[in-house]
């Protein structure tokens, strides 16, 4: 598989460094990871060879010996979808498919690169297609529409209609498409740092006299205020982050942009992974279940490492930039439209990050992104342009917010922590190359993606909806330059280079 052949290639590669420098050749990459983070060495590692060992981890299928599945079930599990001891579809043992345990590797879903290509150009990284959709939470999925009272008959539910009739599969869980992981480190810093400026934002506010608000700015992006109460005590009132029951939790934990998943939910990339990890194949990170410990009883321990899922880390963070391809009059017409109609306000063209520098940590604190740093990536030797004041330019096409999309879009979770019509704000980069769209695939053109726009989007959609033919081609034709990156990390793998 690609495991062997990265196998071969890297066996190559340290024979010809191993004539040119001994010393540099014996660095094993992990290894060379496993002293950073120990704080044993602070010396550069050789960053290609630890991405291809996080390649290894993302690309390489699970088997059983490395723990892939859920041990034995349990029925008294809760909540009953809990990772760790889930039943399977027949009981074969190995699969559900419905709430996880539906893949063998990670790029078995994110595994395209452009579905706009025929065939579609298959590569690292990249989306899914409807099939690889995936189903988290749900403990009922009513086919055949037939009644069933345990469920929240949510969205697009009649009540006038009889309950067998109304031609929804009534369905608790969460039904969404792949996304691509390029360009995933400028938006990782670009959170790191929009957190710690919303921790120091609240630290002002505690320090203030009662009374004063304090507006939750940062990378010209609002997130609401925070109002100073009597005794050091404050008030949020924030938009676009949190959770239902903010008022339950720590301010510190409220105040932490997530941008990644589409509901906005995971802080870094890693924090994504260690519940994918969980999710789809039932393995276990030492970092959530601890060392040697065999939490689902599976009888494998250690299933996936510490210094494993920081190579899975530097992948990630890696991964290559989407680019713009070349704007013709139209195109140019159509980005224009799209800041004119308010499409911009949310998918904003470009943030900037202050430093170029993302600063990878383990154990990571989510309300302190600088805590426990064991290596810094450039982020400009990753692809991305730099920006005047030192940091780097994201051309993503967002704001890391989440918005109320209204109810035809919501999903029916239940007893979800963000609200069912909230969703981070789509990166519409690379845009061009990945139907379907929203977050559930629904849409198969960018019109109907467009169009499906409720909530706070109501408005931007109606602009849109009141374009005449030639404007609306516009708008479609300059997303339609919004691509994603060629051969994204093909040099991992030593395949040979083609032409898309
Ligand atoms: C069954 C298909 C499937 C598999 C297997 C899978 N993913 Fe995903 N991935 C998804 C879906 C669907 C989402 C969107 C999740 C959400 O909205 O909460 C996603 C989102 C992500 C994100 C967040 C991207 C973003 O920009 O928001 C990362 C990072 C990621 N996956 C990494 C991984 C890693 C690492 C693995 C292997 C451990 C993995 N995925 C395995 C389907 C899959
Ligand atoms: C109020 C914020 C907001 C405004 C305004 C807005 N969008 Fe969106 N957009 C979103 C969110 C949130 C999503 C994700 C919805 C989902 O996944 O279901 C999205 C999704 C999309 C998608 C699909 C992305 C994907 O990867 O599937 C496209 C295309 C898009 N928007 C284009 C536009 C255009 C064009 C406009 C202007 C007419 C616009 N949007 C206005 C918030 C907004």
């Amino acid at each position: 598989m690609a495991a062997t052949r990265l196998h071969r290639l890297c066996a190559v590669l340290a024979l010809a460094l191993l004539a040119a420098a001994p010393a540099a050749a014996e660095r094993d990459p992990l290894e060379e990871l496993q002293s950073l983070m120990d704080g044993r060495s602070t010396r550069k590692p050789n960053l290609r060879s630890i991405r291809a060992e996080g390649l290894r981890v993302f690309a390489a299928p699970f088997t059983v010996e490395d723990g892939f599945g859920d041990g034995p079930f349990d029925p008294n599990e809760q909540p009953p979808t809990a990772m760790g001891h889930r039943p399977t579809l027949q009981g074969n043992g190995l699969s559900l498919r419905v709430n996880g345990l539906d893949a063998q590797s990670c790029n078995e879903c994110h595994s395209s690169v452009s579905h706009a290509t025929m065939p579609p150009t298959l590569g690292i990284g990249g989306v899914g297609g409807l099939a690889q959709n995936a189903m988290p939470g749900a403990t009922v999925l009513d086919v055949t529409d037939s009644s069933d009272t345990r469920i929240q008959y949510e969205p697009g539910h009649d009540p006038d209609l009889p309950l067998k009739f109304d031609g929804v599969a009534d369905f608790n869980g969460r039904f969404i498409n792949t996304p691509f992981l390029y360009g995933g480190g400028g938006v990782e810093l670009l959170a790191k740092e929009m957190t710690a400026d919303l921790q120091a934002l609240l630290a002002d506010a505690r320090a203030g006299a009662p009374g004063t608000v304090t507006p939750l700015d940062t990378h010209g992006v609002n997130f609401g205020s925070i109002t100073t109460l009597a005794g050091g005590q404050v008030a949020l009132d924030v938009e676009g982050i949190g959770f239902v029951d903010n008022d339950q939790r720590a301010p510190e934990e409220v105040l932490v942009v997530r941008p990644f998943g589409r509901k906005g939910d995971a802080f870094s990339m890693r924090d994504f992974d260690r519940g994918a990890m969980q999710f789809h194949f039932g393995i276990q990170p030492v970092e959530v279940v601890g060392a040697g410990v065999d939490d689902d009883g599976d009888g494998v321990t250690d299933e996936i490492t510490e210094v494993e899922m920081s190579a899975l880390h530097v992948f990630d963070v890696t991964n290559p930039v989407p680019r713009v391809g070349k704007l013709d009059r139209d195109a140019r017409r159509g980005r224009q439209l799209f800041g004119d109609i308010g499409c911009a306000e949310c998918h904003v063209p470009a943030l900037e990050t202050r430093s170029r520098f993302l600063p990878l940590a383990h154990p990571e604190v989510p309300e302190d992104p600088f805590a426990n740093v064991y290596l810094e990536i450039d982020l400009v030797r990753v692809g991305f342009r730099p920006a005047p004041g030192g940091g780097v330019i994201v051309p993503l096409f967002a704001d890391l917010k989440r918005y109320d999309m209204g109810p035809g879009l919501a999903e029916s979770l239940e007893g979800a922590a963000i609200p069912n019509e909230q969703f981070t704000t789509a990166r519409l980069w690379g845009i061009a190359d990945t139907g379907p769209y929203l977050h559930d695939g629904r849409a198969t053109t960018l019109r109907e993606a467009i169009e499906a726009h409720g909530g706070e989007a109501l408005a931007a959609r109606d602009a849109f909806a009141a374009l005449d033919e030639a404007d609306a081609d516009s708008v479609i034709a300059f997303l339609s330059r919004l691509r994603t990156p060629r051969r994204p990390n093909e040099e991992l793998i030593g395949r040979a280079r083609r032409r898309r």
